[in-house]
């Protein structure tokens, strides 16, 4: 298999790693943009590869309602179709659907929807959801999990823990490029310990190379969420990678990085971009706000990234939500900033000074110390 993931370094239950993958060797922990529709909106896949990014992630759904898998198949995929060098990863799609579509249906078959072209109802199985991740060519793909909110309690959450078990055996069955892509399989199990339990051992013994811990940050109080990473971390094998899915904020990715997961997937970074706010060290900065109109410093002054050696606050405060130079800007910062946290964390990891990489990140966001 390729996704050969080697340990380079350990503190606790922290770990830092070298991930092989068929595009990149990657450097873990790591936060992976999200590319929704074959691009991180805002900025160019040299500008990602400039500012350090590793694998970005894109959306099965999204992908095959535009421009569809067969098109991407007969481009020579994805990575060739976005002139994206490095790794990439695809979500299964049932995710997207079901937060996006509030009218999708899971049954045993798969995700039904409806086709937000022609309103036609629409089936994704097991199955079709790899064929489709298979033609987009990404290094690693997802297997199509039932995803509930984490408020959910009650039989369907048993229901939606088994029920993943069940399609992990179809994906596998399904999947027709084992040699070159690697499929990850998603425990899910909502917050009840007994079938987190019993849905992490199940993907575990289907050996596959990697794993994610899925349906978290949906609203659930942090001590939860907490407690279901360190969880499924440390029943997971520790020469696989574990990736928790839609996490997240950097305090989220300092404080399962020390539980011990390795790679991590937002929106929030660009999306906040949007309505103009920066990611900084001390927490965010909103550039929408009057003060900055005047202000002349950059950004983050210990930021060394192309927009904070080129530009000030007040500039910035000019151009967004006016222009769409503004939220790039906003973009390109702060993806800088989730990848500058993702090499510190690494390196001190590597470098045995985790614990004052921890404190030192905690002082600056937390000064008074709550
Ligand atoms: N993205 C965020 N959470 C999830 C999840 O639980 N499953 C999948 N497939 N994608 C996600
Ligand atoms: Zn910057």
């Amino acid at each position: 298999m390729f996704s050969l993931c080697q340990i380079v370094g350990r503190f606790n239950r922290a770990r830092a790693s070298r991930l092989t993958l068929p595009h990149f060797v990657c450097q873990t922990p790591l936060f992976m943009p999200v590319g929704t529709q074959g691009t991180v909106k805002g900025l160019t896949a040299s500008q990602l590869e400039d500012i350090g990014c590793q694998i970005i992630l894109g959306n099965t759904y999204h992908l095959e309602l535009r421009p569809t898998s067969d098109l991407l198949h007969q481009l020579n995929g994805l990575h060739n179709f976005m002139n994206w060098p490095r790794a990439m990863l695809t979500d299964s799609g049932g995710f997207q659907m079901v937060s996006l579509l509030h009218l999708a249906d899971i049954t045993e078959k798969g995700v039904t929807f409806q086709s937000p072209v022609d309103g036609k109802p629409m089936l994704l199985t097991p199955e079709e959801s790899i064929q489709i991740q298979n033609r987009i060519g990404a290094d690693i793909i997802m297997a199509l999990d039932d995803v509930i909110k984490t408020t959910i309690t009650g039989p369907r959450v048993e229901e939606a823990t088994y029920r993943t078990l069940r399609w992990i055996d179809r994906c596998i069955a399904a999947h027709k490029r084992p040699h070159d892509q690697n499929l990850f399989g998603i425990v899910q199990g909502g917050l009840d310990p007994v079938l987190r339990d019993i849905c992490v051992k199940g993907m575990v013994e289907r050996n596959l190379p990697g794993y994610a811990i899925g349906g978290l940050s949906g609203g659930e109080d942090k001590n939860s969420f907490w407690r279901v990473v360190a969880q499924c971390t440390a029943a997971l094998p520790e020469d696989k990678p574990r990736y928790v899915m839609g996490v997240g904020y950097p305090l989220d990715i300092v404080v399962c990085s020390a539980l011990g997961a390795d790679m991590y997937d937002c929106v929030y970074p660009t999306r906040t971009a949007r309505f103009g706010t920066a990611l900084v060290p001390e927490g965010v900065l909103k550039l929408k706000n009057r003060d900055m109109a005047d202000d002349t410093r950059p950004i983050d002054p210990t930021c060394p990234c192309m927009v904070c050696k080129n530009y000030t606050r007040a500039y910035i405060h000019c151009l967004v939500t006016k222009d769409a130079m503004g939220s790039q800007l906003l973009s390109y910062h702060n993806l800088y900033h989730m990848m500058q946290l993702s090499r510190d964390l690494h390196s001190s990891i590597v470098e045995e000074r985790f614990p004052k990489f921890v404190c030192d990140f905690l002082r600056r966001m937390f000064p008074k110390g709550n």
